[in-house]
């Protein structure tokens, strides 16, 4: 039916082991590139000269990645834009950056706003790392910044409609045990979670992108997919250091992987799951078109 969104679907093109190794720790890559694969090459096309952004760049992952999907006759002609905001981060990023990028050291409101007259703008698994007014900032931002006929491509596997009913209670307990286990490493998990609530990290759920991405005036076209995470995938993120500085902030690195880890295998165990089960979570890609100038009459 027109205008009627796709449900939650599984990826079709998406083997377990290639997910399992995208989002191993080994490779660093974020499990959100997992369902992007379903925008290159349909909605999102490349051409030369494009102008493009990549906000929230980390450390050069999803450039990368985005990269590999461009012809190298087009590449070569491509102004490239990278922001992120923690300067730990740009190091790497500048040696993974192929050739001459953009280096901007801004939070993303501020980062979109400034880089005008894009084709293409990418943000890819951080806008719920946003607070609620940032992330319509953003959005908004992000409309006043594209060329006509451009588009803001948004993946994100932190949302609220992420949890399949199924999975409930997993992703309950899973926490759960995580700020159990900060006591048996010495930590005050009542500090923690005071830190927790301060942060204020809200996830939304795809139906609120979609309106907000709307309300800025973009055509919006949403894929959700659920991806099958085996448990070295779930270990994978207990690796990553943004990860652990949003679910238990405060915790020394090493430490927050260690408690993370407890935590994930307490559940795992206690909810009796073998090595090979396989936990499913919804992910949801948004691309927003930003409308074409109508033909002069
Ligand atoms: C999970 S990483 C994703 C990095 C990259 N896009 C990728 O897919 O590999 C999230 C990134 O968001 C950045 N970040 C956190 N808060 C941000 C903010 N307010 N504005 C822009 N970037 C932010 C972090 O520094 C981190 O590099």
């Amino acid at each position: 039916m027109a205008g009627e969104r796709p449900g939650p679907e599984v990826f079709p093109k998406v083997s377990y082991e290639w997910f399992a190794s995208a989002a191993s720790r080994d490779s660093q890559v974020p499990v959100g590139f997992v369902p992007l694969e379903r925008v290159f090459g349909t909605s999102v096309r490349f051409s030369p000269g494009q102008k493009i952004h990549d906000v929230a760049a980390g450390t050069g992952r999803s450039l990368q990645y985005i990269l590999t999907k461009v012809p190298p006759e087009i590449a070569r002609t491509l102004k490239l834009v990278a922001s992120e905001p923690s300067t730990e981060n740009h190091e790497v990023l500048r040696r993974r950056a192929a050739f001459n990028v953009e280096i901007i050291e801004k939070d993303a409101v501020e980062a979109i706003a400034e880089v005008k007259n894009c084709d293409l703008i990418f943000f890819i698994n951080a806008i719920h790392l946003l607070g609620d007014g940032d992330k319509v900032a953003a959005i908004r931002a992000a409309y006043d910044s594209l060329v006509p006929g451009g588009l803001f491509v948004v993946s994100s596997t932190f949302i609220k409609d992420g949890v399949p009913e199924e999975e409930k209670e997993f992703f309950d307990k899973w926490p759960f045990n995580t700020f159990k286990a900060l006591g048996e490493f010495g930590e005050n998990p009542r500090e923690v979670i005071r830190r927790v609530r301060e942060n204020k990290l809200i996830f939304w759920s795809s139906e609120q992108y979609q309106q907000a991405f709307e309300e800025a005036g973009f055509g919006v076209e949403m894929e959700m997919a659920t991806m099958p995470c085996t448990l070295e995938s779930i270990e994978g993120i207990c690796h990553y250091s943004v990860w652990n500085g949003h679910t238990i902030p405060g915790v020394e690195a090493e430490r927050a992987v260690d408690i993370s880890l407890r935590g994930l295998h307490t559940t795992w165990e206690g909810m009796k799951r073998d090595k090979d089960y396989i936990v499913n979570r919804n992910t949801m890609v948004i691309v927003g078109r930003k409308p074409q100038l109508p033909a002069a009459a």
